[in-house]
């Protein structure tokens, strides 16, 4: 009803209290409550004697209402889970899984209290940024392809940062996205598989848009706002995301995970660049040959050996 609602108050001008409760086929009353709750979540609405109502904004809140509304995606956002606070999207994604959630079933925070970096990092998730988890089945992806669902992600977020900002986002590898040389968006992928079989992939994404930044973030991180130099509308930019997500998942689908890893490898800028790569107890230098099948780094070192690059944290070196 709310939905419906929405749609009626979107047309300009005034909407009288009679004409809504005809339509959405209820009482003046039950349109008055929804009028006052929608006034709650956020939406300006006046109210004038004989004329009716009228919608003057709309909240910059994920809401379903928002996000999903004219989203025209075949697999991704056709449900979405909103909340104030959650602990980790991650986590509520799993228990959505455990309880037969479709496929690309969303879930989207304004704060996490528990949000989930990668490595067991913790990751900061104050009230401004982009927190979400979108869940996937891809079961006709093999494990050792699960990278591609990672890349897609980040060619989603590339693609709809530069569409809704205008800012040149670059993929960092694994599945970070920097704007100048500042990380912008991380992505945590879970997967659940067999050794011939994704069951189940949870692909969580945290961009800091219009969040404050902890103290010893700055010098590596930023925001879409600081880089934009004004507010970024979180809707627009969710929405876009998802559409990007959509189209590009359905690429993987189709089998064309050449064109997906093409499209990352031209983002990330990253063949034939000095990196550093740390994990754990080791440091390897050298450049990068090529990004391989599977996603992987095929990295040429400064001793003259040929290394595949599985994890790690890498850095540009000049
Ligand atoms: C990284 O370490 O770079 C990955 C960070 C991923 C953070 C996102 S925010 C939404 C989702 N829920 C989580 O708990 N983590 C991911």
């Amino acid at each position: 009803m709310r939905e419906k609602l929405l749609e009626l108050l979107n047309k300009n001008g005034f909407v009288s209290g009679e004409k809504i409760a005809e339509q959405l086929g209820v009482s003046r009353t039950a349109v008055w409550k929804q009028i006052n709750t929608l006034k709650e979540m956020g939406y300006k609405i006046t109210s004038v004697k004989n004329k009716g109502y009228h919608l003057e904004s709309r909240p910059d809140i994920p809401y379903p209402e928002e996000v999903c509304s004219k989203l025209n995606t075949k697999i991704i956002g056709k449900n979405l889970y909103y909340f104030k606070t959650l602990p980790s999207t991650n986590l509520y994604a799993k228990e959505l899984i455990n309880k037969g959630a479709e496929e690309g079933t969303v879930v989207v925070t304004d704060t996490q209290t528990k949000g989930k970096g990668r490595k067991n990092r913790e990751w900061f998730s104050p009230p401004g940024g982009l927190w979400f988890s979108v869940i996937l089945y891809p079961t006709m992806i093999p494990p050792n392809q699960s990278m591609s669902l990672t890349m897609v992600a980040s060619i989603a977020v590339t693609e709809a940062i530069k569409k809704v900002t205008g800012l040149k986002p670059k993929i960092k590898w694994p599945n970070d996205v920097l704007i100048n040389n500042k990380k912008v968006c991380g992505i945590l992928t879970e997967l659940d598989a067999e050794l011939d079989k994704i069951n189940h992939a949870i692909i969580g994404i945290g961009i800091n848009v219009n969040n404050e930044l902890k103290k010893d973030l700055k010098e590596k991180a930023t925001t879409l706002r600081n880089e934009v130099g004004t507010k970024v509308p979180r809707v627009k930019l969710l929405k876009t995301i998802l559409k990007h997500l959509d189209e590009n998942y359905a690429e993987l689908l189709k089998g064309k995970n050449d064109v997906v890893r093409k499209k990352w490898i031209q983002y990330s800028k990253i063949v034939g660049k000095k990196i550093t790569v740390k994990d754990e107890n080791t440091v390897i230098k050298g450049v990068v040959e090529k990004v391989d099948e599977e996603g992987y780094l095929i990295l040429q070192t400064n001793e003259g050996k040929k290394t595949r690059i599985l994890s790690g944290d890498i850095e540009y070196t000049t």
